[in-house]
């Protein structure tokens, strides 16, 4: 067999949430088809990143109150954790935000600049004038142009279904201070001319995706008008790469995200002595994108093209899954279907859920559906039921009567592992095709028949009578389970360590079919997988539902929040701001509040103040704050509240416990009435 050469990536995750079952759907599908060329002996890398730039990602922060870089590192962590304790095994794992791909970006934007593949113009785009940034079609809300629906996004109608631009919005607003009224104002734009690659594309197409993925999009190439320049700039503020001789203006994340392949690929070869073009632009080395349905423009016109551009060679094959329902519906927050990855295995083991994703997936765009009714039925009858049950009782008997000793094989044992042997070429075949879902199929037919030769030789029975004669029957079902297990291993990759370890033997490869296993001693039988309850899956629902109520505090979660930040102002609207010293005159109880205090205040030339402030907590003896200087927002519009009209505001700083909120003092030679600055 030929040894072949293979990069082989998942989509990079988001780094602004956390890895769900959804995901999942990707990440082991495309973990089941790298072990297994693993296995086969080929030289096979699984790459992956954190997709770590954008707005959504510098807004999540913003909110956080703390900055972008402390994001996507706590998101880092949490990814790399979640993935392998899913027995998901990458061979690279990095983050868009590096210095590799930053420079990966650069030279691809020179090349495309060479080839006059970059064009500029300027367009209208909304502006919040409160934010002081561009705003993303997401980012706006109004009505819908055509339908009048209220509270739609910028980009699109819910209710409609219509598409637009967010300039045609009625009353558009900043969805983001959500007081702004967006402007209109020209920015210039860079833009990759795509259309100069019109016919490179259609011939890609047809050798590199699936047809009806191809036909779908050769859809957008018959409307003119869709083969429109790809707009890659975005500016300022934006968490992201800032394009060279452009300040201000930054890489957009679609276009730095699917360079991250090749960055963490990079990464990779540097830390292993390898040479990037012999694994990235080696016509006899393979490149195999495994994505979902929803970023398949973005893989297979704009990622083929650019690298064409750029005079990198493109992927072998871009494969293209559907998405992950549950129980037949979208997974939902309410109905506690939207798991995290970290949810389920804080209830069950990954094996199982690896187990009925293999059951389900194959290479289709078809969505995944996950029953639970299924998962349960499937991992209890067919898992455990079936499969585990060859060995738990056999490895016991032989453990138990037959001083834990294999010896040959008994003929018709060896006639039916050898039927089992046979299968190997067809299971080969389905991994390699992802047609996933067949292999548990042919592995529980070969269970079923082990079973059925299991049961009619009564080895139970035969214990008692005939030692040698059992030994050779056990022997038989261990081999027959071991080339189950061996199958099983690019989805069951610990179970499959666990029977290797059982069998007293190395770690399975495709080879170690080859091979009966006689006259050995095996060790001691430890569990492999055990019935799932219902109730556990009731559990992990349970446990969804609870995260999605709006106060929690969870731990292990995201960086918990600090005080946001506001959105940023100039120095002309802080100026609007008057802040003065006052005299503290007398400070009182508000009688019915348990949280007022009433301040008559003097300051000075502008005469006198009643203040009331939330400081009760701090002060329960509010005496204290006689005769004392502090320092008021003046210029505040005097407000009507239940106790009274409270003109001004107190300032005060504390943590976001109200029992540490004092009142600042103003330091030095200071009188009632001075400004503050
Ligand atoms: N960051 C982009 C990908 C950039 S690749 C250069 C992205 N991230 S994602 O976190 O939203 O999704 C990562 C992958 O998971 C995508 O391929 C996406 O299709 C897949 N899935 C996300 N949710 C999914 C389901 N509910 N079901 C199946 N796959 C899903 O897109
Ligand atoms: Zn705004």
């Amino acid at each position: 067999m030929q040894k072949r050469r293979l990069v082989v990536t998942a989509a990079l995750p988001y780094a602004n949430g956390d890895i769900h079952i959804g995901h999942l759907v990707e990440y082991l599908q495309t973990d089941f088809w790298v072990r297994f060329h693993k296995m086969r002996g080929h030289e096979c890398v699984y790459i992956c990143a954190d997709d770590t730039h954008g707005t959504p990602i510098m807004l999540r922060a913003r909110q956080d109150g703390i900055t972008p870089e402390e994001l996507i590192a706590a998101s880092y962590e949490r990814h790399v954790k979640d993935f392998a304790d899913f027995e998901i095994e990458f061979d690279n794992f990095y983050s868009t935000n590096s210095q590799e791909n930053r420079e990966f970006c650069e030279t691809i934007f020179d090349r495309l600049k060479e080839n006059n593949a970059i064009i500029y113009k300027n367009v209208p785009q909304l502006y919040c004038p409160n934010d002081k940034m561009f705003l993303p079609d997401r980012f706006v809300k109004g009505t819908c142009p055509k339908c009048d629906a209220a509270d739609q996004y910028g980009d699109s109608c819910e209710s409609c279904g219509t598409t637009y631009s967010p300039v045609d919005m009625k009353d558009a607003r900043c969805a983001i201070c959500n007081t702004g009224k967006p402007e209109i104002r020209d920015s210039e734009q860079i833009f990759f001319n795509i259309e100069l690659y019109r016919d490179y594309l259609i011939e890609w197409l047809s050798q590199h995706v699936s047809k009806d993925v191809a036909n779908k999009l050769l859809e957008w190439f018959e409307e003119d008008t869709k083969l429109l320049p790809w707009n890659i700039s975005r500016d300022a503020p934006y968490f992201g790469f800032e394009i060279p001789g452009h300040p201000g203006k930054f890489f957009y994340v679609w276009l730095d995200a699917p360079v991250g392949y090749m960055a963490s690929l990079l990464n990779w070869c540097n830390k292993n002595n390898e040479n990037f073009d012999s694994w990235w632009n080696n016509r006899d080395a393979e490149l195999y994108h495994f994505i979902g349905k929803d970023i398949v423009r973005f893989h297979c016109l704009f990622w083929p093209a650019l690298l064409h551009s750029a005079g990198y060679k493109g992927p072998t094959r871009v494969f293209v899954h559907g998405f992950l329902t549950v129980n037949g519906e979208k997974m939902s927050k309410s109905r506690g279907t939207f798991i995290n990855a970290r949810t389920y295995l804080d209830h069950l083991n990954p094996a199982y859920l690896r187990y009925y994703y293999a059951c389900k997936i194959n290479n289709t765009t078809d969505d995944v559906d996950l029953n639970f009714e299924d998962f349960v039925s499937r991992v209890n009858s067919d898992l455990v039921g079936k499969i585990t049950n060859l060995a738990s009782r056999g490895a016991q008997m032989l453990n138990r009567n037959l001083e834990g000793k294999m010896g040959v094989m008994d003929a018709e044992g060896r006639s039916i592992v050898e039927k089992f042997r046979e299968k190997a070429p067809i299971i080969a075949e389905h991994y390699e095709n992802r047609r996933f879902s067949q292999v548990p199929v042919e592995v529980c037919r070969l269970a079923d028949m082990a079973n059925e030769f299991f049961d009619r030789k009564q080895p139970w029975n035969s214990i008692k009578t005939d030692l040698e004669e059992t030994r050779k029957v056990i022997t038989s079902i261990l081999n027959m389970f071991r080339l189950l297990a061996i199958y099983l291993t690019p989805v069951l990759p610990e179970y499959s360590r666990k029977v290797s370890e059982l069998l007293k033997e190395d770690a399975y490869t495709w080879k170690s079919l080859d091979r009966d296993l006689e006259n050995q001693e095996i060790s001691k039988y430890e569990y492999l997988a055990v019935r799932v309850g219902s109730e556990q899956v009731e559990k992990i629902i349970e446990a969804t539902k609870k995260d999605m109520e709006p106060v929690k505090k969870q731990k292990g979660s995201m960086p918990e929040k600090k005080n946001p930040l506001k959105p940023e102002i100039d120095i002309d609207q802080f100026n609007l701001t008057d802040l003065r010293v006052a005299l503290v005159e007398t400070a009182e109880v508000v009688e019915g509040s348990d949280k007022l205090i009433r301040l008559s205040l003097d300051l000075g030339h502008l005469g006198k103040r009643s203040i009331l402030s939330g400081i009760r907590d701090a002060y329960p003896d509010p005496s204290v704050l006689n005769g004392k200087l502090i320092i008021v927002v003046a210029n505040l519009k005097p407000r009507k509240m239940r106790f009274g009209v409270s003109e001004g505001m107190v300032l005060s700083a504390g943590g976001t416990d109200t029992a540490t909120l004092r009142v600042i003092s103003p330091l030095g030679d200071t009188q009632p009435g001075d400004p503050i600055g």
